[in-house]
């Protein structure tokens, strides 16, 4: 932006404020404080606008309808919610919301991070929409706190940092979940095909304990999220994450979250923890967010003892390198046990790796499907179910290929027969006017 424009900007910015405030003012003179805390959060914002209104067409400046509106509006989210955020907030495209001081808003959107014109009025105002913010958590933000992180009840996870650890002014962070893909979703996405979805959706239903692998970044928590929307809806489900960021559609699912020391490094509770509280709780389902320790030896021993069609995510590189990596944090747990002892517990679990990578043009995509054929304590034996082949990489460096299915071996056949279920698979192709993968996977 050119200077003057810059500052002409800056002008009309200035005239806005000073007429906000004014207004604000006015109106807060105007109502009744204690009749307006009676009413719920829409019939209040209807009386601030409806007794605005009147103010500005009493004495009010000349306005255009869509000045007017825009006045209103900044007004009463002002004296209502979080000011110059409600907006943002409203705004279903932006992922994240970039306040680093009371000029400098950013968001990010698909990805990008952009520039936007909102500004708060002054520092003081933003560090009253901070502790509107915080406040609805208990929290409190100021010099013996400085730094808050936390969760809001709609979902958002909030950081504030403001001086002198923030050295330009306070600086607010919210990040926003958006509404999570269905299966159907990653399949018209090319992140898997219809026929591994269908496959995938009959060992949930048939309750295969299953582990989602891949790097950081890969999808598997996009992934684990869409495989657990198919988990039958009265089953009850409890959810174990670091921070939560699954979200789940059913109608019986609790979730849990673990908890990091306080300042004095009291009061943590870790996923562990959670997982063996988890077993008291009548569930139907244990879904942990991602394994990272010894918690890995308390979800094994759950889902050998009943607690079956159990999901899970592992940072790894290949499918097989899960159940390594699954090892690896088992032994971690206080328990000295012997490597062949936690092999025979993973080989007892886990039914299924889901293997997921992020490619080089930055598209996810389940990379093999595999089912965990080895028992006891034989060494880890992996059958493939489907296995995506990939082209050579065209001009374009955008990656295309095949997802092949392979036949599913007896066993889980069996299993799934057992269940209920019926698969089209490479191996027992279904006859005319049979089911395919009852239910579907969307
Ligand atoms: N199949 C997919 N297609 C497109 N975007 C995806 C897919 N899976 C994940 N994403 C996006 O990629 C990012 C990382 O996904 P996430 O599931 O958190 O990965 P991980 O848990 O492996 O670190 C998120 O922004 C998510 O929306
Ligand atoms: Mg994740």
């Amino acid at each position: 932006m050119a200077l003057r424009d810059r500052l002409a900007a800056d002008e009309r910015h200035d005239e806005d404020n000073d007429l906000a405030k004014v207004y604000r003012e006015r109106l807060l003179e105007e109502i009744d404080v204690d009749e307006l805390a009676r009413l719920s959060p829409a019939q209040r914002r209807v009386r601030l606008e409806r007794v605005l209104s009147r103010l500005l067409s009493v004495d009010g400046p000349v306005l255009s309808a869509r000045e007017r509106g825009a006045l209103v509006q900044r007004i009463t989210d002002d004296a209502l919610g979080l000011g110059v955020l409600e907006p943002l907030l409203a705004d279903e495209s932006i992922t994240e919301i970039m306040v680093n001081g009371p000029d400098d808003v950013f968001v990010e959107r698909y990805g990008k991070v952009e520039r936007v014109p909102a500004r708060f009025a002054s520092a003081e105002q933003l560090y009253q929409t901070i502790d509107r913010i915080v406040s609805q958590v208990n929290r409190r933000v100021d010099e013996s706190s400085p730094m808050v992180d936390a969760r809001l009840p709609s979902g958002e996870r909030v950081n504030v940092i403001i001086p002198p650890l923030a050295l330009d002014g306070p600086t607010l962070t919210i990040r926003r979940f958006p509404t999570p893909y269905r299966m159907g979703e990653l399949v018209d996405r090319g992140t898997l095909d219809v026929t591994t979805a269908s496959l995938l959706a009959a060992c949930v239903r048939a309750r295969l304990n299953i582990v989602v692998s891949g790097g950081t970044g890969s999808g598997k928590t996009t992934f684990l999220n869409a495989l657990s929307g198919l988990i039958p809806d009265h089953e009850r489900i409890v959810t174990i994450e670091d921070a939560a960021e699954l979200s789940l559609q059913q109608g019986h699912v609790v979730r849990l979250e673990s908890r990091p020391a306080n300042v004095e490094g009291r009061g943590a509770v870790a996923i562990r923890d959670l997982v063996r509280n988890a077993l008291r709780m009548r569930p139907d389902r244990i879904i942990v967010g991602e394994v990272r320790g010894g918690e890995t030896l308390d979800m094994l021993q759950a889902m050998n003892t009943g607690h079956d069609g159990s999901v899970a995510t592992v940072h790894a590189n290949t499918a097989r390198d899960a159940l390594g990596r699954l090892e690896t944090l088992a032994s971690m747990s206080e328990l000295d046990l012997p490597s062949a002892t936690l092999r025979d517990q993973i080989n007892s679990a886990i039914d299924l790796v889901v293997h997921l990578e992020r490619a080089q043009d930055g598209s996810r995509r389940v990379l093999e499907v595999q089912a965990v054929t080895s028992r006891r304590r034989e060494e880890y034996a992996l059958t493939p179910l489907m296995r995506f082949v990939a082209e050579p990489l065209g001009p374009d460096r955008t990656v295309a290929g095949r997802f092949v299915p392979e036949p599913v071996p007896d066993d889980l056949l069996e299993r799934l027969h057992r269940a209920g279920e019926t698969v089209l698979t490479a191996s027992a192709p279904a006859g005319p006017g049979e089911p395919v993968a009852a239910g579907g996977a969307s």
